[in-house]
């Protein structure tokens, strides 16, 4: 039987780049090699620092880009001790690196529309979900809704713009794009058929932003397949603590639970309950 760890490798890995790209957030570039080449988007890594961390257990993190085969790059927002032992770490500083871990996002066919909706870092795995719709030619039908209490809160967003997708930003105090949540956004395009409610729908974000997203999909009865940021703890599977309630027709039916790490992070809206 295939394990969560088949294809994840334990790395020692400095920190060769890092910048500040919004309020409390960095982009961090990691030299880390051996790792295979294909990576889908969502899928993530479990880091901290390798010597005097201020956490026993190390911190989840999609990877955010890759520029070249051997640098990883991860987008952290500073929000407790793992992640501002992060970001306030030199360059050189060694992580501990375990990657790449879970089932990430499948990317849709290029004649699909699909719709990806972020919040925060929940843009995290959308650089490598647009960059990989790119690739297949995919770039007018792919589209980016981005929220953000403020314009500081859409993270890193030129390297969004710089994609040329159709970009829709949203923020709560109306300082970039429309004023207002990414769904209310989201919900304002469907109305004007600007967005085609036959897309396939990507979501990540914090836990309020996937609840709502979760019950608008359902009521406007969207395909949709979600990116959880649960806790975890060992990010493969062993430890149980990043249990997901299933839902009685999908396909983890069987069990009241899935394991958030292993079988996800990334869900079809269907096969849970959130
Ligand atoms: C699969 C996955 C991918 C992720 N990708 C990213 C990413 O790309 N970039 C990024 O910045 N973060 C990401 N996260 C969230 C990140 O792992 C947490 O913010 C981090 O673990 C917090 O650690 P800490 O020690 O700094 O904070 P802690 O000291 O553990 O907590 C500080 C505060 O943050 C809250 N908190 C901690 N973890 C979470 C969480 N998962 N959800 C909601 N609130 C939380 C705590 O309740 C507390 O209030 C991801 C999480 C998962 C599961
Ligand atoms: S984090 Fe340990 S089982 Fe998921």
């Amino acid at each position: 039987m295939a394990s969560a760890l088949d294809s994840s490798q334990i790395v020692l890995a400095p920190i060769v780049a890092s910048r500040e790209v919004g309020e409390q957030a960095w982009v961090i570039d990691v030299e880390i090699s051996g790792i295979a080449d294909s990576l889908r988007p969502g899928q993530f890594a479990m880091l901290s620092l390798s010597e005097n961390s201020p956490t026993v257990i190390a911190r989840p993190f999609s990877v955010y880009d890759r520029p070249e085969p051997n640098v990883f790059t991860f987008l952290v927002q500073k929000m407790g001790k793992g992640t501002a032992a992060l970001v306030e770490a030199p360059i050189g500083t060694m992580l501990r690196c375990l990657l790449p871990l879970g089932n990430g996002f499948d990317v849709a066919a290029a004649d699909e529309d699909v719709v990806m909706v972020a919040g925060g870092v929940g843009s995290a795995p959308f650089l490598m979900y647009a960059q990989q719709r790119i690739a297949l030619g995919a770039s007018e039908n792919t589209h980016m809704f981005f929220g953000g209490r403020t314009q500081q809160h859409l993270f890193d967003h030129k390297s969004f713009d710089e994609l040329s997708l159709p970009t829709y930003y949203s923020t709560d105090d109306g300082s970039h794009g429309f004023k207002g949540n990414v769904i209310a956004c989201l919900a304002a395009e469907l109305d004007k058929k600007r967005i085609s409610s036959k897309s396939t729908f990507v979501a990540c974000g914090p836990e309020g932003l996937l609840h709502a997203f979760a019950d608008f999909a359902r009521l406007r009865n969207l395909t949709a397949f979600l990116s959880l940021e649960t806790y975890m703890g060992c990010g493969f599977g062993v430890c149980n603590s990043c249990p997901v309630p299933t839902s009685v027709e999908g396909k983890f039916s069987d069990w009241p639970y899935a394991t958030t790490c292993s079988q996800g992070p990334v869900f079809s809206l269907a096969d849970i309950q959130i």
